[in-house]
């Protein structure tokens, strides 16, 4: 009777009127609309209902029998005619550090499960699809590795996929509960999580951080298709015609070519086509992950983070306002098409067979940034050692 009357009250009927409007035919199955948790439709669901379930019933059990000795002991130790208090006992180190102890072991294991579960959702494989995800008021935009836009999330059945997010004006949350995953979506940089779809279907996609009027209906869906064929058969998008790397390759020439090379040699500033995840050294002495972030930071205010060698001031006028975010999207997915191996083109030869082997051995000669590893040694081995 209660998931009944919670169904109702959650207007699972509304739900399963929508997802009923595409027929069964096309492999999707109608998600059941209903009070307690939506199906488990990632990798990670499981771990955090896990975890949920366990957090719940250890509070449950303890409720119980804490609440249930206090009872006990106000109706046996009650106050009664004729009867003079009792003295408190003072201290019984035993069951002082029994109830500190276990608990404090539970409370440990909750954190690391919830850690590890964390953890998970931070590092996708190198081969997972990246798809940015644009929070705005009071929509969402996807943009695809092929340069496609849709209003809705359209995943593919058991493939790793990155969602890289970005907001254009406030602080947003994207939240997919059948994923049981949720990122904030924060305005001047770039977040992500890693997210595996083990079930097809419709799911539907909230903003979880309010955001203003609409926030309510900052609402899309996801649907999980069983492979690649039929989502592109399902999809409507925009801008078809080229890859986002490609459109990158496009601003990449109108804007930057006139500074940066992409043949490995250094010019006005660094060459770009090698630099994309190494860790570039600033002109203060500390280093950078060249990442979304940082990326997106150089060009809106190239003196931020100056890589050693071109500072103190860089030469680079600033990009805030000339590229859009979208742009800047653009520009890092053509730096990732730049690492990939073969992807150099004729111009990129000589540089990315140098990179190669760099990557393989981090002893090499030639980098400067590779001592640290040796100096690491002495130590790893002293401490073995004693
Ligand atoms: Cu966007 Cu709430």
């Amino acid at each position: 009777m209660f998931p009944q009357i919670m169904n109702f009250l959650g207007q699972a009927d509304y739900v399963n009127k929508y997802v009923d409007q595409f027929p069964a035919a096309d492999g999707y199955r109608s998600p059941e609309a209903s009070y307690w948790f939506p199906e488990q439709a990632s990798s990670m669901a499981k771990n955090v209902d896990f975890l949920y379930m366990a957090i719940f019933w250890v509070s449950t059990v303890f409720f119980l029998v804490i609440v249930g000795v206090m009872c006990y002991f106000v109706i046996k130790y009650r106050r009664r005619p004729g009867i003079g208090p009792q003295p408190s006992s003072s201290h019984n180190t035993t069951i002082e550090i029994l109830w500190s102890v276990l608990p404090s072991i539970i409370l440990v294991w909750f954190f690391y499960q919830g850690a590890w579960d964390y953890l998970d959702s931070k590092f996708p494989p190198d081969d997972a699809e990246e798809i940015v995800v644009t929070g705005k008021k009071w929509d969402w935009t996807f943009t695809y590795p092929d340069g496609d836009q849709a209003s809705e999330l359209h995943l593919v059945l058991d493939r790793p996929t990155k969602l890289i997010m970005r907001s254009e004006d406030v602080l947003h949350s994207f939240f997919v509960p059948a994923f049981r995953q949720k990122m904030d979506v924060v305005p001047g940089r770039y977040t992500y999580y890693y997210v595996k779809p083990i079930k097809d279907g419709i799911f539907r996609v909230f903003c979880t951080e309010y955001c203003g009027d609409n926030h309510s209906g900052m609402k899309t869906w996801c649907h999980v298709h069983k492979n690649d064929a039929v989502r592109k058969a399902k999809t409507e998008w925009i801008n078809a015609d080229h890859k986002a790397w490609e459109n990158g390759e496009r601003l990449f020439k109108l804007n930057c070519a006139g500074c940066h090379n992409i043949n490995g040699v250094a010019a006005t500033g660094p060459a770009l086509n090698t630099i994309w995840g190494t860790d570039e050294s600033l002109i203060d002495g500390s280093k950078v992950k060249v990442d979304e972030n940082y990326v997106s930071e150089s060009i809106k205010y190239p003196n931020a983070k100056v890589v050693a060698g071109y500072g103190p001031v860089s030469k680079m006028q600033t990009f805030e306002g000339k590229l859009s975010n979208q742009d800047i999207d653009f520009l890092i997915a053509y730096m990732k098409h730049l690492k990939q191996p073969g992807s150099g083109d004729a111009v990129g030869g000589a540089a990315p067979a140098a990179a190669a082997p760099a990557a393989a051995e981090p002893k090499q000669e030639s980098a400067p940034v590779t001592q640290e590893p040796a100096a690491e040694q002495p130590a790893a081995g002293a401490g073995s050692g004693g």
